[in-house]
């Protein structure tokens, strides 16, 4: 059986879709199939951090004007010895994000209909992972992305109000929908008081009071890359690339459905 995972936070910039990109490549590595979605509409990225252009969109998908199918590019060829590694794009461009946001509640719950259909197209024809970037905060299309998934992988960095709203969202939000969540925190600085991993592990533990699956440093080599290279790929023996290694060990491991 496979696994939907929606990689979300509260405020934007936490890294979900550095994450995604990487988790997606990570679990391909070690011989899964995945497909990995951009379904941050209001701010399309994968597009550009791939360099891959579509025909049609999932926006084309959530409207009903094509199958998933049409939509799906298989960007294999860039790993080396993985399982099968797609992506479904969100249209970046300014027409497709206004025309998103002007969304009706209809609509969005015609969409939900659409991702919770992708378990039967997808996972059980050979998929093992759909991975799924969303955007920030408490945007429609997110909640639909979560409740469609078996796991929420929730990324949070060390700024106040990131964690205050990260504390609501696991309790009014996650619990709510009953998910399994998977805290990941990012751009960790360390310091005296924050020596190791461990550290922010029994800390941010104790503030989240749930599973923190991975604490990852600031690294100056992810932010001079710009997003456009797929670190575990192509920085084999970084220490981004082990720690995402072990993240997606761990995520592989869980039982979520
Ligand atoms: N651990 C890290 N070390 C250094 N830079 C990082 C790290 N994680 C993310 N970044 C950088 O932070 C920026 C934001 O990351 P990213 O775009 O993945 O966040 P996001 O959560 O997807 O943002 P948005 O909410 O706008 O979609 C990017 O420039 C990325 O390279
Ligand atoms: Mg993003």
């Amino acid at each position: 059986m496979g696994k939907i995972i929606a990689v979300h936070s509260y405020k934007g910039g936490t890294g979900k879709t550095l994450l995604s990109v990487n988790l997606a490549a990570a679990l391909a590595r070690k011989g899964r199939n995945v497909c990995l979605f951009d379904l941050d509409f209001r701010a399309p990225s994968l597009s550009a951090l791939l360099k891959v252009k579509a025909e049609y969109w999932l926006n084309d998908y959530l409207n009903g004007t094509c199958e998933i199918d049409k939509v799906l590019i298989n960007l294999t060829g860039r790993l080396s010895n993985s399982g099968k590694f797609f992506v479904g794009l969100a249209n970046p461009t300014t027409e497709a994000i206004r025309e998103m946001s002007a969304k009706d509640r209809r609509w969005e719950m015609h969409a939900l209909g659409r991702l919770l259909s992708l378990r039967n197209s997808l996972l059980n024809n050979g998929f093992d992972y759909l991975i799924f970037d969303t955007s920030p905060g408490l945007q429609y299309s997110s909640i639909n992305a979560i409740v469609t998934a078996d796991l929420v992988l929730v990324a949070s960095t060390f700024d106040k109000s990131d964690i205050e709203g990260t504390k609501r969202m696991l309790r009014e939000l996650y619990d709510l929908f009953e998910k399994k969540t998977g805290i990941i925190i990012n751009k960790v600085l360390y310091d005296e008081s924050l020596r190791n991993t461990e550290d922010v592990r029994k800390s941010m533990e104790q503030t989240y009071q749930s599973p923190i699956l991975g604490a990852i440093p600031c690294f100056c080599d992810v932010s001079k890359a710009k997003g456009t290279i797929i670190f575990v790929e192509e920085k084999r023996s970084h220490p981004f690339t082990k720690i995402l290694n072990k993240i997606a060990e761990k995520i592989d491991e869980m039982k979520v459905n």
